[in-house]
């Protein structure tokens, strides 16, 4: 596992940005796994400058996100469908039909988390999954606990992960308490990962992720059985180690 310290979360986002853009230079038609959340804002701001100046190009990528709230449909705010347009693919050369996000209005749920995932290998697999992290230490939303999904199936959101998110909606109770996320497999398999994390409520996560024995109760922790991890964080996230 390779540690990034950077000075700020400008830093921290441009660090990011250049590693992915470095990674669609080299590989044009390459597979990316991408989060959602506050953490990567500003490296998809990154890649939208580069973008306009030339420096990438998405028409031959292909995208697929980690996570949507179940039953909240594309067209709410909050729903991860929204964010992923508003944030970055609408500002891109992206095709639409290259971006995938798990479908939170379906109702055979089991069929399109099968679907989700047959689509993944379909497509090569992932060559490089960009993941935030959470204060408990989940990724994607494959929350702490005695056993983790391996695959991409629908997963209760934990009581602090609901209660970080309602940030983001208007009361606690408008929170989805389900969502559908990529297994810890599906993750694991990526080619090369990285992980940003920013601010200090994140550095015992980041803490427990680097120095901590792999266990299911901290998610994060199984990146260190990944050979081609990084962590690209601020000097706040960094503060603990
Ligand atoms: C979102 C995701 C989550 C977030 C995590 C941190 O797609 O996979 O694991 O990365 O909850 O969220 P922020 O960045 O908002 O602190």
């Amino acid at each position: 596992m390779r540690v990034i310290v950077e000075n700020d979360y400008q830093s921290m986002s441009r660090k990011a940005a250049l590693l992915l853009a470095s990674q669609v230079n080299l590989k044009p038609n390459s597979v990316l796994g991408l989060a959602t959340g506050s953490t990567p804002e500003g490296m998809y701001q990154e890649l939208v400058k580069m973008y306009h100046r030339g420096e990438i190009d998405f028409s031959e990528v292909v995208t697929f996100n980690l996570d949507e709230y179940y039953k909240l449909p594309p067209e709410n705010e909050e729903s991860y469908h929204y964010y992923m347009h508003e944030n970055f693919f609408k500002h891109v050369n992206l095709h639409p039909e290259n971006t995938n996000i798990p479908r939170g209005m379906v109702e055979k749920v089991e069929t399109e988390c099968w679907y989700y995932e047959e689509k993944i290998r379909r497509a090569g697999g992932i060559d490089l999954q960009v993941l935030g992290i959470g204060s408990n230490g989940h990724i994607g939303f494959n929350e702490p606990g005695d056993r983790l999904n391996v695959t991409t199936k629908l997963v209760e959101l934990t009581e602090e992960t609901i209660e970080s998110n309602s940030r983001f909606f208007d009361s606690l109770d408008k929170v989805p308490r389900k969502a559908i996320s990529v297994g810890m497999a599906t993750i694991l398999k990526a080619r090369r990962i990285i992980l940003l994390a920013s601010g200090k409520n994140k550095a015992e996560a980041i803490k427990k992720t680097i120095n901590g024995y792999v266990d299911t109760r901290i998610p994060s922790s199984l990146l260190q059985t990944h050979p081609e991890t990084t962590l690209i964080i601020d000097e706040e996230a960094a503060s603990l180690l």
